[in-house]
């Protein structure tokens, strides 16, 4: 987690440091602080709470400087105060470091450096690599001692340094942490994320794992870990249709809701062709050759599109398929063939779990991410990726990359098929017909927020909330209870709606709601069955259905409508409401939406 940017050129460093930041800032948002160097000495400027609070304690200092580091922190080691904000500094104040990433062995090199009077001012793990740095330098010139430093740490870091005694030096690292590098005209930047940086350059650098980047008086070059030069080739940095402004929006998450029906198409078309019959998702098609299993990687949200996938992969190609949480995977003991295929599933692909468990597996199975950035360390370390072209997404809350992960999974198990003839090509033509009508339906139901806004102002101040789902919507009402929790911090927990009589039911009171996702599917009888032992028992139902269902809407105190859609890809609708819903309850109850509390957008520690 946490957001660094660098600059040296002939700019204010500052202010670009401060908008990278901003747009950094879904990275995490405990506090932000920058680096620079004064009068031959470390000066930094260090705010709890968001990057607007320390934009206006550096514009009060009214200080103009060409060179400086940031940083956007999510406190993992060491609360949010002040003191743990970085940079960090070494005791003389001559080093000053920014970290993005976890030091696993931060207590042993703690105590070696404290035995050698080294004085600490944070509890952080990050204060031990520039005290480290420090001790280097005592006995080694500047190369060497950056490579003994960040041989001897463990964990992940991205890593900036500037130097009180070189002012035209900054030096970037990457270990399984990411950073970007980019120059033009004379102006260097780094960055975690190409967004912190891309109004300014047209190419970068993404670094490989393991790259030291030595930027000095105008030149740079890469080296890796022991010291060996290497080449870098930089990219084009592709401008993104969907802009990071909230284009007149509340919030965000408000127009990340909206943009699905836009995200969705730009993440199909060009990928299938109705008239033709065929599917090309741009994976290499042996990969779809003997495969007898898949197993799906992801976390969070992911996860909830990797179990609405799971039945794509069963259903359309009958490949036996299962999910898991990527946190979780890495325990198991599994005697895997090469004929299983992984799928790893991750908006931002940086989310540290997955990048662990494909590690785990890379090498021995084939992988295959589904990802909305396209440089990203899981990108990089599949056998192949497809992109969800959603444009960047900055509300914590992720909508408009789930809907668009379903409508990929839905293609990729249809090229599958295709692959292996699993089902006829008249039933893929029909699913990409329907397929293609969804964009539309999505508007419609948008159109309609302000009646779903009417009935979610009835139900803000309630305590708790259940969600049933079942079948393919079962996932939904899982990411409806994830986004209900996540934005307004009302307790919230989904059942599979066929499990309320195992155990939950006797949660059920007068009053209490139930948020009921029941379209008209294979599973719809019966999940009318459950809504009536709820409702019997005093529950307000909330249900979202297919219009002219006439008996849930007898049972439902509020009922939402989606129209009659392909059973498999009513998730794409019902979710909708879902997202809506959560909002408008979160908007009510005033809390920060784009930035809940304690969360990060990317989750690049374990
Ligand atoms: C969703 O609203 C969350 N912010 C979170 O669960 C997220 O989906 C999860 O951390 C996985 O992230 P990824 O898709 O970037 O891997």
């Amino acid at each position: 987690m946490c957001g660094i940017v660098g600059y040296i050129g002939k700019e204010s460093a500052l202010d670009i440091i401060i908008e990278g930041l901003k747009h950094l800032e879904y990275r995490g948002y405990d506090s932000a602080g920058v680096a620079f160097v004064e009068k031959k000495k470390i000066k930094k400027i260090r705010e709890k709470g968001k990057v607007d609070l320390l934009k206006k304690s550096i514009e009060e200092t009214k200080i103009k400087v060409h060179s400086a580091i940031g940083h956007t922190r999510w406190a993992t080691h060491g609360s949010p105060t002040k003191e743990n904000t970085h940079p960090h500094s070494d005791c003389k104040n001559k080093i000053a470091i920014v970290h993005n990433g976890i030091i696993e062995n931060y207590l042993d090199l703690k105590r070696m450096l404290k035995a050698k009077k080294h004085k600490f001012s944070s509890e952080t793990d990050t204060e031990v690599i520039v005290h480290l740095l420090e001790e280097n330098l005592k006995h080694y010139p500047i190369f060497d001692s950056i490579l003994n430093t960040i041989n001897v740490l463990k964990g992940s870091f991205a890593l900036l340094f500037i130097f009180a005694d070189y002012p035209n030096l900054m030096i970037g690292i990457r270990k399984n942490s990411p950073l970007i590098f980019a120059e033009k005209e004379n102006n260097f930047y780094f960055s975690s994320d190409i967004v912190g940086i891309s109004s300014y350059v047209d190419k970068a650098y993404f670094l490989d794992d393991e790259t030291i980047v030595f930027l000095n008086n105008s030149k740079y070059s890469f080296f890796d870990f022991k010291g060996a030069e290497k080449k870098i080739f930089p990219k084009k940095v592709e401008k993104s249709s969907f802009f990071i402004e909230k284009k007149g929006y509340k919030h965000f998450m408000l127009k990340e809701i909206f943009e699905q029906p836009e995200a969705i198409r730009e993440t199909i078309q060009d990928r299938y062709s109705i008239e033709r019959g065929e599917i090309d998702v741009g994976v290499d098609e042996s990969l779809f050759e003997n495969i007898e299993k898949i197993r799906i990687l992801s976390c969070g949200t992911s996860y909830h599109a990797g179990l609405i996938g799971q039945f794509y992969f069963e259903n359309f190609s009958g490949i036996e398929t299962s999910v898991s949480l990527s946190s979780e995977f890495y325990y198991r003991d599994l005697e895997d063939t090469e004929s299983t295929l992984f799928i790893a599933i991750s908006q931002s692909g940086e989310t540290a779990d997955t990048l662990k468990a494909i590690r785990k597996i890379k090498g021995k199975n084939k992988i295959i991410s589904i990802t909305n950035v396209s440089e990203s360390s899981i990108t990089r370390e599949s056998d192949a990726f497809i992109l969800t072209h959603c444009g960047p997404e900055i509300s914590v809350a992720a909508t408009k990359t789930f809907t668009s992960q379903i409508s990929l999974l839905f293609l990729l198990a249809l090229s599958i098929a295709q692959k292996t003839e699993y089902i006829k090509k008249e039933k893929i033509i029909s699913f990409l017909e329907e397929l293609r009508k969804i964009p539309i339906q999505m508007e419609e139901i948008l159109n309609k927020s302000e009646s779903i806004e009417k009935i979610a102002y009835k139900y803000y101040q309630k305590e708790s909330f259940l969600y049933i789902g079942r079948w393919i919507n079962y996932p939904v009402a899982l990411e409806g209870s994830l986004k209900l929790k996540e934005i307004s911090y009302i307790f919230s927990e989904a059942y599979a709606g066929g499990q309320l009589k195992h155990g939950p039911i006797s949660l059920i009171d007068e009053g209490t709601p139930l948020v009921a996702v029941a379209p008209d599917d294979r599973a719809r009888n019966n999940i009318l069955s459950n809504i009536e032992e709820a409702k019997t028992r005093g529950a307000e139902i909330i249900s979202i259905g297919t219009k002219g269902d006439n008996e849930l809407l007898s049972l439902s105190d509020a009922m939402f409508v989606i129209s009659p859609v392909n059973e498999f890809l009513s998730p794409l609708l019902t979710t909708i409401y879902t997202q809506l819903f959560a909002y408008f309850i979160a908007l009510r109850r005033g809390v920060d939406i784009d930035q809940p509390r304690n969360l990060a957008k990317s989750v690049t520690v374990e």
